[in-house]
């Protein structure tokens, strides 16, 4: 049975198209805050920390991507909001694909920001398996010390993820871990997803390969592909202006679908 989370969130506008901002692991809704006031006036954000991430509550376990995108459905169905745009990063995108799943009515656009719709492979999976184990028994550190190197090749915006890294408690890591190492492959989602969708890479991305991101655009129906030139994992951060323009350029064609209909 899954369980419930009510998300804690923020928000930013309240006019304009609904988009629904998801983190990617093991952070939280402040790496989006550069892209904000670039989106002033045509969006209304939505900024959640995913289940047992930031000041969101923790489910101790798995945290499943089906019961991370059933939480995002339940704090829209909180916001009394049908249907919205989701930008998932790395994580956020995992998750983003388990709600097109489950919810396709409700997803108006799709952003993949510095993810892919690959499983794990075995050696990937088993390493996730241990580092939860290792994280829950001895606590986030060693993660908050390696990880941001491998994001980010800026020593400033490395230094603010070591930050947030830090915060996150270690059975809400650890969950989620094992719930990312659980996750189906989504390749066969892609061809399904019928709305505007574009996806944006980092050109030096050391998570992402720029070849899979650019197979993903092309097998979205409406996809398109943002190289973000010597991007890496976060190019929310690195280059927000950037970022925020691909993010405008969707929000017009989701307007342009919206009042076809
Ligand atoms: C993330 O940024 O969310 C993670 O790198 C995703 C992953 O570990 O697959």
């Amino acid at each position: 049975m899954m369980s419930k989370v009510h998300l804690k969130k923020w928000e930013s506008g309240s006019s304009g198209v609904k988009i629904i901002f998801l983190h990617g692991f093991p952070l939280d809704h402040t790496i989006w805050q550069p892209v904000l006031p670039f989106l002033q006036g045509s969006a209304h954000c939505i900024l959640p920390d995913l289940r047992g991430h930031g000041e969101s509550p923790v489910s101790e376990g798995v945290s499943t991507m089906l019961e991370m995108a059933d939480d995002v459905a339940g704090l829209m169905d909180d916001l009394g909001m049908e249907r919205a745009v989701l930008v998932g990063h790395s994580m956020g995108g995992y998750i983003s694909f388990a709600f097109a799943k489950a919810f396709p009515e409700r997803l108006q656009g799709l952003a993949l920001v510095a993810t892919h719709p690959l499983a794990d492979d075995e050696h990937k999976r088993l390493n996730r398996l241990q580092t939860a184990d290792t994280i829950e028994q001895t606590g986030v550190e060693t993660l908050a010390a390696s990880m941001p190197a491998s994001l980010t090749s800026d020593p400033k915006i490395r230094a603010q993820l070591q930050n947030i890294i830090r915060k996150i408690s270690p059975a809400g890591a650890a969950a989620a871990l094992r719930g990312m190492a659980e996750r189906e492959e989504s390749l066969s989602l892609l061809d399904k997803i019928q709305v505007p969708a574009v996806v944006i890479a980092g050109e030096r991305d050391s998570i992402v390969p720029l070849s899979l991101a650019a197979e993903m655009a092309s097998r979205l129906p409406k996809g398109k592909l943002v190289i973000i030139p010597n991007g890496g994992h976060m190019p929310m951060m690195e280059a927000p202006d950037q970022t925020a323009a691909a993010l405008l350029e969707l929000v017009e064609r989701v307007r342009l679908t919206t009042t076809q209909l």
